[in-house]
């Protein structure tokens, strides 16, 4: 829908809609990831109900963290951010309206089905054929809309943000249509296509590009837009942005087999898989540094700005767990880490701290531009937020760490005959105040999230939905 011929009406409906979905799902999302730390502290909490088992409860987990709460802050910020780099309105707002509900219903379905028991089995890509074919159509609407906008902008040039987005929209469609290739037998039950160690490696192609992806991917392209404009500065290097493009897909493709290390894979592909997840190191900490670099000159904006943290931080915990991945994707390294809450520990310090912090800082930038406000309702409470967040993550990451490897290290102790020193179970109850301790920084991080969920509250309240117009550009900017 245009304006006058000077102005541009920014199209935000969907925006707005996932913006409150990402927050809502954000929290039980968390929350469920709470229950099942509790409940591997205390495995009889919730007593012998079938749909509330450890087994079910935790793909529930790993689906509204990744793909509700995850995917809905990246549906509103690629939409958000495509209209404004390219200078034009959303293309086919009502096919955008349509992702909005198509993917809720996903979530929905998902949230159903999983505790019923429902599941494919495959990490990540639980979900049974119908809700798979319910996705794949809301993807390649998102897609039409996303790059239907880029086809019609007004600027010539793409803004790198666009690019990051753009690979995670068309590769995650490559990833959910080939690994969830599958025969159906029942209303819902399938089986995979692939069989025996063909189906292992599809499996981690998607898994890890799952990771590379949705959980990366996307979120630099946020990187790479709400910085800059939080801090008011432009991007370190735009020249590094685009070597970091290419070289960071590239290089994610081939490092899958990094999860079947010491498994039937042969071993040759399993050494491929790890020396790309060496190589991997080099793009991913070239992109933190242009991130963290674009603050010269602004560091003092850390000071009084949490959001701003919130979006820095993010970049430390991405360093970190993009330095940590590439030491686990070792073969000798990952004899010790392999089985062990090292591996947990390595996906929350990604997790919670790069994908959680900067979709946070994300959703406190986008929140009150959605309701006519120009800041939160409370700037003390986004800081409130941001401490007992981090705090929460060193808690969860540092009892992980120390448990997985004094698991790894008890498992394979031998006595001078061959026999075990420890039995599993005595490594099993020296884990135990570690996951106490992880429940705690869990039930942090999620108060956090609730103190986030009120702010949002307030500000919707008291802003009301606006009709942004801008003027149409001159010439070529981001
Ligand atoms: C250079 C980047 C990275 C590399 C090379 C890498 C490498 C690895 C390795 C070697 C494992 C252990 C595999 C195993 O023993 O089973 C792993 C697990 C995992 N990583 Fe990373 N990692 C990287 C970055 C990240 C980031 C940034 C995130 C999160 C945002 C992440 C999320 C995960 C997840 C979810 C798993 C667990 C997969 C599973 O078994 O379910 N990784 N990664
Ligand atoms: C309140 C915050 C959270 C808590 C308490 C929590 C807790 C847990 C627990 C207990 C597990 C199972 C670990 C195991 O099997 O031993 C888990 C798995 C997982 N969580 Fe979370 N989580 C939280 C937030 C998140 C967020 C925000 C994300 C993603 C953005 C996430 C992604 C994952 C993934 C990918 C796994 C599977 C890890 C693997 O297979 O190795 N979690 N979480």
């Amino acid at each position: 829908m245009s304006g006058s011929a000077a102005v541009e009406v920014f199209d935000d409906g969907a925006v707005r809609g996932f913006t409150i979905a990402a927050v809502v799902w954000g929290v039980v999302g968390m929350l469920v990831g709470v229950i099942i730390a509790a409940q591997l502290a205390w495995p009889e909490l919730l007593g012998g109900i079938p749909w509330l088992s450890y087994g079910r409860l935790r793909p529930l987990h790993t689906n509204a963290v990744i793909f509700a709460f995850g995917g809905c802050t990246l549906f509103a910020s690629s939409y958000y951010v495509v209209q404004r780099t390219s200078q034009v309105t959303l293309f086919a707002p009502w096919l955008a309206k349509f992702t909005f509900w198509g993917w809720q219903a996903v979530i929905v379905a998902a949230a159903v089905s999983l505790p019923l028991g429902f599941t494919q089995g495959k990490e990540y890509a639980e979900l049974e054929w119908p809700i798979d074919l319910l996705i794949a159509v809301v993807w390649v609407s998102y897609a039409i809309v996303f790059f239907g906008t880029i086809a019609t902008r007004r600027v010539r040039h793409i803004y790198v943000a666009n690019w990051f987005f753009g690979a995670f929209i068309l590769t995650v469609a490559l990833l959910h249509i080939v690994n969830s290739a599958a025969l159906p037998v029942g209303a819902m039950k399938s089986y995979s296509v692939y069989a025996g160690v063909q189906d292992a490696m599809v499996q981690w192609w998607y898994g890890h590009n799952a990771v590379g992806f949705f959980l990366t991917a996307g979120f630099l392209g946020m990187m790479y837009y709400f910085i800059p404009k939080q801090a008011g500065r432009p991007v370190y290097s735009y020249r590094l942005s685009i070597v970091h493009f290419w070289a960071l897909i590239f290089t994610y493709m081939w490092a899958g087999p990094h999860h079947l290390h010491y498994t039937a894979l042969p071993d040759w592909a399993q050494s491929v898989g790890m020396v790309f997840s060496l190589v991997l190191l080099a793009p991913s900490w070239g992109g933190m540094i242009n991130g963290v670099m674009t603050l010269s000159g602004a560091w003092h904006k850390l000071r009084d700005d949490p959001i701003l943290r919130f979006l820095i931080v993010s970049l430390s915990f991405y360093g970190m767990s993009t330095f940590e991945g590439p030491m686990m994707s070792i073969k000798t390294v990952n004899a010790l880490s392999h089985y062990t809450d090292w591996t947990v520990g390595h996906v929350h310090s990604g997790a919670l701290g790069w994908v959680g912090l900067i979709s946070m800082g994300t959703l406190y930038w986008l929140v009150p531009r959605m309701f006519g406000r120009t800041t939160m309702y409370s700037i003390p409470a986004i800081s409130l937020h941001f401490w007992i967040a981090t705090i929460g993550i060193v808690l969860y990451i540092a009892a992980m760490w120390i448990a997985g490897v004094m698991q790894g290290l008890m498992w394979r102790a031998v006595n001078p005959d061959g026999t075990l020193v420890f039995s599993f179970v005595e490594s099993v109850k020296a884990t135990w105040p570690f996951y106490v301790t992880r429940f705690v920084g869990g039930a942090l991080y999620l108060t956090g999230m609730l103190v986030m969920a009120w702010n949002v509250w307030k500000t919707a309240m008291s802003g009301r939905p606006e009709v942004v117009r801008v003027p149409l550009p001159q010439t070529a900017t981001a």
